[in-house]
């Protein structure tokens, strides 16, 4: 079972499509996974998910019993302002400290309108995940000007499609 991280809480986000797409790759895997998707982390959950109020909001406690549980992690990160969105490192400072990640496996795929895909953004998190102690996968694909690779909806060009069914194979061995 691999969980599929939307890190983007943006309403209908490319992120949100290209997570889509990547379960369809573990599908066609034969692989379970779940999608969180951080667009549909609880109205309150500023306020009433993070430091004293850490394991109250009873909202949020299910998505991060469930990020105890999983041991891997797919995650589909947008490029803002040349990182990953802070919606994202929000939600990982609501996580049990500390353990939630140590030990586990994580994959990352960048997308941006722009021409780094993500690569600063994926470097980032890549810091931040290794300090936690989560295995970070070499293989990161990188979706540069991802509006242009898509067409409804759907990443349709041939060499990014390749790149992230070869990424989610290479994940699941790994
Ligand atoms: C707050 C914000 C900051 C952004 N910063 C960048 C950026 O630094 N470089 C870039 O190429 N695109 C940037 N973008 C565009 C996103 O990369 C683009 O929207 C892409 O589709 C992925 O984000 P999404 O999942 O929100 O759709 C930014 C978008 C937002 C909403």
């Amino acid at each position: 079972m691999i969980t599929i991280i939307s890190s983007t809480n943006r309403k209908n986000s490319v992120s949100k499509q290209v997570a889509l797409q990547y379960q369809e790759i573990l599908q066609e895997l034969a692989i379970e996974s779940t999608i969180i998707d951080l667009e549909h982390l609880p109205s309150d959950f500023i306020t009433s998910a993070l430091y004293e109020n850490q394991g109250t909001n009873v909202d949020f406690n299910p998505i991060r019993d469930h990020m105890k549980e999983a041991q891997k992690f797919v995650f589909i990160v947008p490029e803002y302002n040349g990182s990953f969105p802070g919606i994202l490192k929000t939600f990982l400072d609501a996580l049990e400290f500390p353990g939630t990640l140590k030990g586990k496996k994580c994959a990352m795929v960048g997308l941006s309108s722009g021409i780094q895909g993500g690569v600063m953004a994926m470097s980032h998190l890549t810091d931040i995940f290794n300090y936690l102690g989560m295995h970070v996968m070499a293989a990161k694909p990188k979706l540069t000007r991802v509006n242009g690779l898509m067409e409804g909806g759907k990443i349709t060009d041939e060499s990014s499609i390749r790149r992230l069914k070869d990424q989610a194979q290479a994940f699941i061995d790994f």
